[in-house]
């Protein structure tokens, strides 16, 4: 199994170019096949989810020609079944996007229940409460969703909780539904506005993407088109974040500063200096971080995805500081591995109490998730001696080159995958 090794105690300085958001890149390839013609889409994060999506939807017969590392032209004139399921589709939440989107085109689709990181439940009975609104019937079985409808017709849907996935899910079904939908108490991330436009551009007729209220028109079918995916916040904030945490000097590029405005907030209440430009952001941390508060919401709140990442700068900050996760219930679970690295940290139902420390101490800890993965290398890049990240295959599913864009940053970081070439990294650092 591959790991990180770092040796901490580097302040990041310099600046890294951000990719694509891979929570826009999921729903868009799969809203890619709704049409029968070549569509092309640009600045994709080369990124296992979107690897094992892709071979998924190449799998049903659909035509994939990947044009460049971060490229790719679809054509799903080709697809030959609308059963989606092998090993690796079933580890991925994002499966669920093929739901909606064979759902629209052909009225009927089967697709392997998500798997995802384990941060919580996360069920998806909002997907199948806005599918049966729509007309089709949902139905469990053998580990697979099956959606069909005899006829998809627009419909009011209200959404009881605030969720990405069965906003995007609805938008993809009602997009070639008959008639008006209206989705209520919508999902207003970036990354549901991103989808919106791309369908857009094949010819859809949706309104509203970014407020809480959409109107989507139904259209007979979609056509051909050249879209480029928004730059991933999720990744800017996470070196925002490392940037702070190493008592560094970054700036990031290739961002739409509106989108990190929640991040960019908590930046400053913990003593960072924060300087946006049209499309980049420099983070200048200070000599001592500051403690404060942070409930996750859903957009333009505080992203539950930059949590972990979050606790890392306030876990070394003074005073005490807390966290309250209120999207899933299971997002501490790198607490523990925290602890191992000096962390003071108390997690109390879903507020975690943070008593700030002056420094992580290097310690062996592993990945329990994609974010927390990321988290915990951080917290290894601000920590005293080395530091050994197992299991980053998670890391791997959403980051690119993590590795090499913080070396570029100047930590001491390497991608190992023996214990021989961890002595070997000991050695050359020493
Ligand atoms: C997406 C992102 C994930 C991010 C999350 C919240 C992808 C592939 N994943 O996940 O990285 O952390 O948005 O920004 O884009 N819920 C229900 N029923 C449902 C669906 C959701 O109760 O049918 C609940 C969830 O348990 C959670 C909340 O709604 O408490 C929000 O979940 P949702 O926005 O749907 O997250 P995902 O789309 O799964």
């Amino acid at each position: 199994m591959d790991q990180y090794v770092i040796k901490g105690g580097v302040p990041l300085k310099g600046s890294v170019e951000i990719g694509g958001a891979k929570n826009a890149a999921l729903p868009i390839l799969a809203a890619a096949v709704m049409c029968d013609e070549t569509v092309t889409i640009d600045n994709l994060p080369n990124v296992r989810d979107i690897n094992v999506l892709l071979q998924a939807i190449e799998e049903i017969g659909a035509k994939v020609e990947r044009t460049g590392p971060h490229s790719v032209k679809i054509n799903g004139a080709f697809i030959n079944t609308t059963s989606v399921d092998n090993e690796f589709i079933r580890k991925i939440r994002a499966s669920y996007y093929l739901l909606g989107a064979l759902l629209g085109k052909y009225k009927k689709a089967e697709v392997a229940l998500p798997g995802g990181c384990a941060i919580g439940s996360r069920p998806i009975d909002l997907h199948q409460k806005g599918f049966r609104a729509l007309g089709a019937k949902c139905v469990v079985r053998g580990g697979l969703l099956s959606v069909e409808a005899e006829h998809l017709a627009g419909n009011h849907i209200y959404l009881d909780k605030v969720s990405v996935g069965a906003t995007i899910n609805i938008m993809m079904a009602a997009a070639l539904a008959d008639g008006r939908t209206v989705i209520e108490n919508a999902a207003k991330e970036p990354h549901v506005v991103d989808v919106a436009n791309f369908l857009n551009c094949m010819g859809a007729s949706i309104r509203g993407a970014g407020t809480d209220v959409i109107r989507i028109e139904g259209v007979k079918k979609l056509h051909k088109a050249e879209y480029s995916i928004i730059p991933d916040q999720i990744e800017a904030g996470t070196f925002m974040f490392a940037a702070a945490a190493t008592g560094g000097d970054v700036t990031v590029k290739n961002v739409i500063p509106k989108h990190l405005e929640a991040t960019t907030a908590k930046l400053l209440e913990v003593g960072c200096r924060v300087e946006e430009e049209d499309d980049s952001v420099r983070v200048i941390a200070p000599a001592q971080l500051k403690h404060t508060s942070v409930t996750t919401l859903p957009y333009p709140g505080f992203p539950t995805d930059m949590q972990p990442q979050m606790c890392i700068v306030l876990a070394i900050a003074s005073g005490i500081s807390t966290i309250t996760e209120s999207i899933f219930e299971n997002r501490f679970r790198y607490v523990d591995e925290l602890t191992k690295m000096g962390a003071s940290i108390k997690v109390e139902g879903n507020i975690a109490i943070i008593s700030g420390v002056e420094r992580y101490v290097g310690a062996r800890v592993s990945a329990p998730d994609l974010r927390a993965g990321a988290a915990l290398v951080i917290a290894g890049m601000a920590a005293d001696g080395i530091t050994i990240v197992d299991d980053i295959y998670y890391i791997e599913r959403g980051y690119e080159n993590l590795d090499a864009k913080l070396a570029a940053l100047g930590a001491k970081i390497e991608r190992v995958s023996s214990e021989k070439e961890i002595q070997k990294f000991k050695l050359k650092i020493s």
